[in-house]
């Protein structure tokens, strides 16, 4: 296989002939008939950064970068699964999940237990796991890996005779992310994963678990994202803590305030009259929070009249506050920003966790070519390292594929 370093392989290696033909030289006794491929996309979120586990809004789309598992269904209670770029195989029994330990079978074992504590039948399967989404760099691989995996451990007509949907899957997908694999991240990435639409992004508020669809302005624009190939420096660790702290805000003003459930419930003025309670550098976490809820409103009502200049301005907001008041941005992400924003009418932010990663960015399809090259060579005299450009589309959620 055409391998790369971060576990992505060539999009020609992930056609549904190509998985087929992989699974059933590795399983010759399955037959063609009755091997299913399912695909999972990664995620770059447009506006609406660490709000998800404050129960604020979020605006993700998910991208043509994604997971997919040719498999074929067993009665043997056992999952194995075969890494194509790598050939690595891992398995687990369904009845005796093993712990999380730090490995890429983790994901798909803790949707296995959250599925099955769900009460949902899992089965057994053989497969063979390809991905276009770089691994570990910000866009959510571990999502995509996780609904892919949900929808290969539910049979088709279990899904429908159980009526589950799409939410569910996202919700039963970040369980197994917080309670299997012990992060305490929010509903974003699966979300998108699970419900993304073919050219939209997605608004989701995270109180009501209201969606809806907001297209976005591509006939002039693409949508770029920048892998800054920096490691996520103290990520779990630093992620853990900004939500403690947004958490210990909420008890302090939900003393006097008991209908305050969340930071949703606390506006600017609110956040004031709590000041003396609150040590300084948590109100800059709160501030960034109230005010990246609002920036989400206000970028809906831009990106729907296709005004990216005035989106470009709440990116550079979002950004700054991010880099400043919550703290999460990195030298290396401040540069691909400051590069990407002196490249006229491109907007430019940060996306997803932060601590490494990459920038989501909206460019004038007229600059792209000035835009990857200006990247590619000023970022690597700032940085020494070697930025990666691609440019996604907004792409459909997970489910079966033809
Ligand atoms: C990570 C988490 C999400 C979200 C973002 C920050 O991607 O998985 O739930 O909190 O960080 O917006």
């Amino acid at each position: 296989m055409n391998a790369a370093p971060d576990g992505v392989v060539q999009r020609a290696d992930l056609e549904p002939d190509a998985l087929r033909a992989a699974l059933a030289a590795r399983e010759p006794a399955a037959a063609t008939a009755a091997i299913r491929i399912v695909r999972a996309p990664g995620r770059v979120n447009l506006i609406g950064e660490h709000t998800d586990y404050n129960l604020g809004l979020v605006l993700p789309a998910a991208i043509d970068l994604e997971v997919r598992l040719a498999l074929v269904a067993t009665d043997d209670r056992r999952v194995e699964i075969e890494l194509l770029d790598s050939g690595e195989r891992e398995g687990f029994d369904l009845d005796e999940i093993p712990a999380a330990a730090d490995r890429w079978i983790d994901y798909p074992a803790g949707v296995a237990w959250a599925l099955s504590e769900a009460g949902l039948p899992v089965r057994g399967f053989r497969a063979v796991l390809g991905s276009t989404l770089p691994m570990a760099s910000g866009l959510s691989s571990s999502a995509a890996m996780e609904l892919a995996s949900a929808w290969a451990l539910l049979d088709p007509p279990e899904l429908e005779a159980h009526g589950i949907d799409r939410m569910r899957l996202a919700q039963l997908s970040q369980r197994a992310e917080n309670a299997h694999v012990g992060v305490s991240s929010g509903l974003m990435d699966q979300f998108a994963s699970s419900l993304g639409r073919a050219g939209s992004a997605m608004l989701l508020d995270c109180r009501s678990l209201e969606y809806r669809e907001v297209r976005l302005p591509l006939d002039d624009h693409a949508l770029v994202v920048c892998d800054s190939g920096s490691p996520r420096r103290l990520g779990s660790s630093e992620y853990n803590a900004r939500r403690a702290q947004c958490e210990r805000a909420v008890a302090v003003i939900a003393r006097e305030e008991p209908a305050v459930r969340s930071l949703r419930d606390v506006d600017l003025a609110m956040l004031d009259r709590f000041a003396d309670g609150l040590d300084a550098e948590t109100r800059r976490r709160c501030e960034h929070v109230i005010r990246e809820n609002e920036r989400v409103l206000a970028a809906v009502d831009h990106l729907e009249v296709g005004d990216v200049d005035a989106v470009a301005r709440l990116f550079a907001e979002s950004h700054a506050s991010l880099r400043d008041l919550y703290e999460v941005s990195s030298d290396e992400l401040d540069a691909l920003v400051e590069i990407a924003t002196s490249i006229p009418g491109t907007a430019a932010r940060m996306t997803g966790a932060g601590f490494g990663g990459c920038t989501v960015n909206l460019v004038p399809r007229a600059e792209l070519a000035r835009f990857e090259d200006t990247i590619l060579r000023e970022y690597r005299a700032r940085s020494g390292l070697e930025a990666r450009v691609l440019v996604v589309e907004a792409a459909g959620g997970a489910g079966p594929m033809a």
